[in-house]
């Protein structure tokens, strides 16, 4: 022992004297205010600030002093991220950390299905708590502005109702297993070209009506007990310490009581990160004088600085102490729960859970009656597509996942139709999954995985093609976002080319994005699927052979063209910015703005109030029965501040077999003082209809689902005057139309 250290230890010895009495904050019946107030008072400033930085990749310290654990997090959010190495990304290779891949949650959204998403919430937390985690890095619920945004397929989609109805079971049921949700990525992370250091410029209208209402919603009716800030800045400010969204919005408007965590390395300055609102501080390079396996924890900024700057009298101690008080919060709620489940891994019931996310969220875009295709007519079946094939719970980022089993769609279409039915042609090369960077893949080697393809098709049946995207860099991927809304490796080409031999070829395609279909009207059926996961093969097959009707729904709409979203119409003002001549550098990149122009007109906003019909919907999604809607039924033509009315519509199965359908309730103001989208997302439910059978539909409508943001007056205002509600499959269609007024 060093000499030094001596005379320190003797002085915490004796302070500590001798006690039998279990302390407070070790009471699990004790309130827990009182147990965070009764750890705080125990602790030393030093304690405190080492709980607000990191001491590895994925954990923060306790108070081993005191008995207080860990916190221990993993990405998060479709499954369980394998183990990370303490000090660098590598994984660690331990035996023991394989889970269940769960479907992305942009499928979670397409299933418009907020049971399925309590049920999503509920099993992956159960394989987080199975694995010692206290924290999962998720739900994602950015909003899809652009598809080229690498990163869609982790969030909700485009429509901040839709999003917010889909977050909040996960969060609660997730939480049940005394894991905390990390809600991300706050706020405004709705690219990763230049997300580090991006500064985005956005109204308060957009801000509060498009980008914060599914983080409102986790944070106050989910419950959510952690939020990450995002790499991006907002008013010149990084997110991570951005005062206005942490101090004013987060924990001022919305009582938030929870911790922030900034996403990796999302800290750029200690005073900022003191005094704006940020709690733990992970993934930072530190000083920028030494490499990461050179890694000082002390030195970041929520470390030996942020101490510094306390015990010079800059920042009052009363700020380590909020921070701590939070943490110590999130302690009891997670790693110091001693009620808490035990949680499961890998389960029978975890992979029931999987598929049937799965089979909730396939879409069904197109289908001139070829599908279902039934395996009792013994068809000859040409699975092509590297995506058949393909691991996808590997790359994408840190959602990436390391599972135990994988269901692939050619394997699965092999059991289904049986094997010697099956033949496959992978059709295009796609390279290894990667991050950053791509392998480069001969034209000569897609020309012949082509010809082979084609040569096949001619031959069979019938062909189904799995492609799409993959989880490779500038495809559906983190840190880099898409080059074109083209399907990339040649595929646009190779679906003519398989069209051009034999007229029956379904596109079955997996993506988490929307891309350009110039080929759609050639072929007779169309599937959108995303990343499902462990099961995602089988959902995939079941649906084609019929096992499975499908019943999802878009979560974004998919444009004709890219120009034809509202946030490509505005040039690179708008995306992905303009790298400003000043301001700091991040990876080469000077400080780029960026201005959202479209505004509110996000996703159908815009396609509906502009006309410009979308190829497909926000909404859309067939079955293999149809759905008539009736007549609505109004309950009152004039709705007063306070009140409410229904409307009620009559939805039957006009087909011959069981199905489910999402009735979906959009409001548009007739006429209004500011510019209103044309219509609304604000009621939706998903019944099931056996065939023949009509069920009534009823929705409420209520004075605030009539509202805008006023930000002059920065609160929500209505105008009186007619309103119309749309009823439909989607919002391009919506026949059952009401009218009523909002009167004063
Ligand atoms: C991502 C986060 C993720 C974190 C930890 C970051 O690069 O943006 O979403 O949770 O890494 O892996």
């Amino acid at each position: 022992m060093k000499k030094a250290l001596y005379p320190l230890l003797l002085a915490a010895v004796s302070a500590a004297g001798v006690s039998a009495a279990v302390p407070v904050y070790l009471d699990p019946d004790a309130p827990l205010d009182a147990r965070v107030e009764d750890a705080l008072s125990r602790m030393t400033l030093e304690e405190k600030v080492a709980m607000c930085h990191a001491q590895s990749k994925f954990s923060s310290p306790g108070v081993p002093r005191l008995g207080i654990p860990e916190i221990w997090m993993s990405d998060g959010p479709h499954g369980v991220r394998a183990e990370i190495n303490w000090n660098d990304w590598g994984h660690a290779g331990w035996t023991n950390d394989s889970v269940t891949a769960f479907p992305a949650l942009t499928a979670l959204a397409a299933t418009w299905n907020p049971e399925m998403s309590a049920l999503y919430g509920k099993n992956v937390g159960e394989e987080a708590r199975y694995r010692e985690k206290d924290v999962l890095l998720g739900p994602g619920v950015n909003i899809y502005r652009t598809p080229l945004n690498g990163r869609n397929f982790e969030y909700m989609g485009e429509d901040p109702y839709l999003a917010s109805v889909m977050a909040v079971p996960y969060v609660r049921e997730l939480q049940k297993n005394g894991v905390a949700a990390c809600v991300k990525h706050f706020a405004l992370n709705n690219q990763e070209k230049w997300r580090g250091n991006i500064n985005v410029n956005v109204s308060d209208r957009a801000l509060y009506e498009i980008y914060l209402p599914a983080f409102k919603a986790a944070v106050q009716d989910g419950g959510a007990w952690s939020i990450m800030g995002a790499y991006n800045k907002v008013w010149n400010q990084h997110c991570c310490h951005n005062h206005r969204l942490l101090e004013d919005i987060l924990r001022g408007e919305w009582g938030f009581d929870g911790v922030v965590i900034t996403d990796w390395g999302g800290a750029h300055d200690t005073r900022e990160a003191a005094l704006n609102g940020l709690d733990i501080e992970m993934g930072s390079f530190t000083n920028g004088l030494t490499s990461e396996s050179e890694f000082t924890y002390d030195d970041y900024f929520l470390a030996d600085p942020f101490l510094e700057l306390i015990r010079k009298g800059e920042v009052p101690e009363s700020v380590a102490d909020d921070k701590a008080r939070r943490i110590l919060r999130l302690i009891f709620r997670t790693a110091m729960n001693t009620r808490k489940p035990f949680g499961s891994l890998h389960s029978p019931e975890h992979y029931a859970a999987a598929k049937a996310i799965g089979d909730e969220s396939i879409v069904l875009l197109k289908n001139n009656g070829i599908l279902p295709l039934d395996p009792a007519r013994g068809m000859r079946v040409l699975v092509v597509g590297d995506n058949a094939v393909r691991r996808l719970t590997d790359g994408g980022g840190s959602s990436e996942l390391k599972v135990k089993d994988y269901i692939s769609p050619l394997e699965a279409m092999r059991e289904v139709f049986g094997a010697d039915r099956v033949e496959f042609a992978r059709g295009y090369a796609a390279g290894r999954p990667m991050y950053e960077r791509v392998d480069t893949i001969p034209q000569a080697l897609q020309d012949s995985l082509r010809a082979e393809a084609v040569a096949k098709a001619a031959d069979a049946d019938v062909v189904v093609v799995f492609g799409g995207l993959n989880k490779n860099a500038w495809q559906d991927c983190e840190s880099t976002d898409r080059e074109s809304y083209d399907l990339p490796f040649g595929q646009n080409e190779l679906i003519e080319a398989l069209v051009s031999v034999n007229p029956n070829v379904v596109v079955a395609n997996i993506t988490g994005n929307a891309y350009a279909m110039p080929w759609a009207a050639r072929v007779p059926a169309v599937l959108h699927a995303s990343y499902l996961g462990t099961m995602g093969g089988a959902s995939l097959a079941d649906v084609v052979s019929g096992r499975v009707n499908p019943s999802g729904k878009l979560p974004y709409s998919i444009p004709v063209r890219l120009q034809d979203c509202g946030a490509h119409a505005f040039g690179t003002d708008s995306y992905p910015g303009v790298e400003s001549a000043e301001g700091d550098v991040l990876f080469g990149v000077c400080a780029p703005q960026q201005t959202y122009a479209e505004d509110i007109l996000v996703g159908y906003r815009w396609h509906d109030t502009k006309k410009i019909p979308a190829r497909y919907a926000f909404g859309h999604g067939l079955s293999y029965t149809t759905f008539a809607y009736g007549k609505p039924a109004i309950s009152a033509r004039e709705l007063r501040a306070g009140g409410s009315l229904t409307v009620t519509v009559p939805v039957t199965n006009t087909g011959a077999r069981e199905g489910s359908e999402v009735v979906q309730m959009y409001v548009g103001d007739d006429k209004a003082s500011v510019l209103r989208p044309a219509k609304e997302l604000k009621a939706f439910e998903k019944i099931t209809l056996a065939p023949g059978e009509t069920r009534e539909v009823t929705f409420t409508v209520t004075p605030d689902m009539l509202a805008f943001f006023d930000a002059d007056a920065h609160a929500w205002r209505t105008e009186p005057g007619a309103f119309t509600l749309y009823v439909g499959t989607s919002s391009a269609d919506t026949p059952a139309r009401a009218k009523f007024r909002l009167v004063e």
